[in-house]
C-alpha cells in the first residue's frame, strides 16, 4: 500500500513536472542568446513562416485582400510583426497588399510592397486592383481594438481619395485578422522562449537574494534599477520598467512598485519581464527577507500558504482556460471554482508574445474584475502564449493580516493536450533573502 502510494505520488509529479507546472528543481542560468546576425536568420524564418499563414486566415475571414498603408514612424503596428529583422520603421509610404496567392496573383510576392514618395504607388496599386478584382479588401480601421486600427486616419484619408468609391465600398474591418496574426505562434519559437524565461527566472533569483538585497541598506527602487543595468550585460532589453514592492496590506500600486528600504521579515514582490528575439516575457515572484538574526531559515508557514492559495487559483485557470472560449466565460467560471475552493483573489490574464500585452482575449483587469467589454469577449485563440497573473488574498496568522499574494507567469500552448502549460513551471517556494548565506557567482552557460 505505502510503496503504491510513492509511486502513484511521484507519478502524479511526473505528470506535473511534464506539464510544467512545478517549481523548478535547479537554479535558472543565464542563458546566452545566439548572435544578432544568427538572431536574424532565425526571426526571418519565423516571419516567413508567419506570413505564408496569411491567406489561408484571409481565407477562414472571407477576405480577398488585407491592405496596409503606412508613413515612416506613423506605421502600423501590424508592421512590427511582419517585417525583417534587419528592417526598423517602414520608409517613405510603405503600402502592403496581403492577398489570397490565387488566380491572378498566385506567383506573385505576398504581401506586394511599395515604397514611394512620389504618388507612383497609387496607379501601380488601381492596376494590381483591376487584375485581382477583390470583393472584400481589410483595413485596419477597427474602433476598439488597437492592433487592428493601424490605418491613421490622415492615411485612410489618402487611400479614400486615392482608390475611389469602386474600390473604397470594398473594404472592411475586420479585427480578427490582426489579432490572429500577431498571437500567432510557430513551433520554433518555443525552444528560444524557454532561453528568456530561463534568463527572467535567473534574474529574479539573482535580484531577490543577498548578492543584491542587504536587509536595512537596499532599496526597491535599487532593485529595479539592478534589474535595468544587468539587462543590458545579458543583452536583452525590456517593454515594461521592473516594479519592486514590499508587500504590506495597503500596498498594491499597479503601474509602480512601493518606495521602501528593505527590511528582514519583508515580503517582496516584482513585476517585470524581458524582451529579446521578438518576443517578451513578463512574470511576477515574491521572495521573503529571512530574519537571519534571529536565526530563520524559511518563511513563515502563513505566507506559505498564501502562495499555495496563488498556485491553486492558476491550476483553476489553466483547466478552465479553453480555445474557443471567451475570456468572460473562463474568468467568471474561475471565479466561481474558487468560490467552492474557498479562495479569494483577483484575476487578471492576458496573451503575451511579439508584445508584452499582446492581442487577443483577456481574462479581466485589476480594474475590471468580473467583466472586460471586447477584450474580455474576444474568443480565446489556440496557437498563442497566456501571461497567466492574479493574486490571492490571505490571511497570515503570523502577521495578523491579510496579503495579496501576486504571482504570474508564461504559458505555451500545445497542440496534443490542447492546453497551456507554463514554459519554464511556477514559483510554488519563496526566494529566499539570507544575509548570512555565501556568495556563489551565477555562471554563463551557452544554450
Ligand atoms: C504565395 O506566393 C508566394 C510567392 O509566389 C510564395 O512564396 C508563397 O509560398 C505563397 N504562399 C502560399 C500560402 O501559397
Ligand atoms: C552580450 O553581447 C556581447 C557582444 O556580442 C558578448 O560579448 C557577450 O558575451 C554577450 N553576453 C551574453 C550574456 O550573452
Ligand atoms: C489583529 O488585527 C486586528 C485589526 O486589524 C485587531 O483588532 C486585533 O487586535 C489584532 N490581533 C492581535 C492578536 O494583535
Ligand atoms: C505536448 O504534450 C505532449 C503530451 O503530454 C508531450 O509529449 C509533448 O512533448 C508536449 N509538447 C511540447 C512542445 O511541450
Amino acid at each position: 500500500m505505502y510503496c503504491r502510494a510513492i509511486l502513484v505520488l511521484s507519478l502524479l509529479q511526473l505528470l506535473c513536472l511534464a506539464y510544467g507546472q512545478l517549481h523548478p528543481t535547479t537554479p535558472a542560468r543565464y542563458q546566452k542568446l545566439p548572435s544578432l546576425r544568427e538572431q536574424a536568420a532565425i526571426l526571418d524564418g519565423w516571419r516567413d513562416e508567419r506570413v505564408a499563414n496569411i491567406p489561408a486566415l484571409l481565407t477562414k475571414y472571407r477576405m480577398d485582400a488585407w491592405l496596409i498603408s503606412q508613413r515612416e514612424h506613423a506605421e502600423d503596428p501590424l508592421w512590427w510583426s511582419v517585417k525583417y529583422a534587419t528592417e526598423y520603421a517602414p520608409h517613405r509610404r510603405t503600402v502592403l497588399l496581403f492577398h489570397t496567392n490565387t488566380s491572378t496573383l498566385a506567383g506573385q510576392p505576398n504581401p506586394l510592397r511599395w515604397v514611394d514618395n512620389t504618388g507612383a504607388v497609387w496607379p501601380e496599386l488601381h492596376q494590381v486592383l483591376e487584375r485581382y478584382r477583390p470583393h472584400r479588401i481589410a483595413l485596419n480601421t477597427d474602433k476598439f481594438i488597437a492592433f487592428s486600427s493601424g490605418l491613421h486616419v490622415g492615411e485612410y484619408e489618402a487611400l479614400a481619395e486615392e482608390l475611389g468609391e469602386r474600390w473604397m465600398e470594398r473594404t472592411v474591418n475586420e479585427p480578427m485578422l490582426a489579432i490572429e496574426y500577431v498571437a500567432a505562434r510557430v513551433p520554433g519559437q518555443l525552444d528560444y522562449y524557454r532561453d528568456l524565461q530561463e534568463i527572467t527566472w535567473a534574474l529574479v533569483e539573482e535580484a531577490f537574494s543577498e548578492k543584491v538585497i542587504t536587509p536595512g541598506v537596499t532599496t526597491t527602487e535599487d532593485v529595479e534599477w539592478w534589474y535595468r543595468e544587468k539587462m543590458l550585460l545579458l543583452n536583452v532589453t525590456t517593454w515594461n520598467h521592473p516594479r519592486v514592492s514590499v508587500i504590506t496590506p495597503e500596498s498594491f500600486p499597479g503601474w509602480s512598485g512601493t518606495k521602501d528600504i528593505i527590511h528582514e521579515g519583508d515580503l517582496l514582490h516584482v513585476d517585470f519581464g524581458i524582451t529579446a528575439m521578438g518576443m517578451n516575457t513578463d512574470v511576477q515572484h515574491m521572495a521573503y527577507v529571512l530574519r537571519t538574526s534571529q536565526g530563520e531559515t524559511d518563511a513563515p508557514q502563513g505566507l506559505k500558504e498564501g502562495l499555495k492559495s496563488a498556485n491553486k487559483m492558476q491550476d483553476i485557470v489553466l483547466e478552465k482556460m479553453q480555445a474557443g472560449k471567451t475570456g468572460n466565460e473562463v474568468l467568471s467560471e474561475s471565479l466561481i471554482e474558487m468560490i467552492d475552493e474557498g479562495i479569494r483573489g483577483q484575476i487578471y490574464c492576458h496573451p503575451i508574445g511579439d508584445y508584452g500585452h499582446a492581442p487577443g482575449a483577456v481574462m479581466g483587469f485589476t480594474n475590471l474584475p468580473y467583466f472586460v467589454p471586447v477584450l474580455g469577449e474576444l474568443r480565446i485563440l489556440p496557437n498563442t502564449y497566456y501571461s497567466i497573473e492574479l493574486y490571492a488574498y490571505s490571511f497570515v496568522p503570523e502577521r495578523n493580516e491579510t496579503l495579496r499574494f501576486r504571482v504570474e507567469e508564461n504559458a505555451y500552448w500545445n497542440a496534443t493536450t490542447e492546453q497551456w502549460h507554463f514554459v519554464r513551471g511556477r514559483q510554488e517556494r519563496f526566494h529566499l533573502v539570507n544575509a548570512r548565506a555565501e556568495y556563489t557567482p551565477t555562471l554563463f552557460v551557452q544554450s
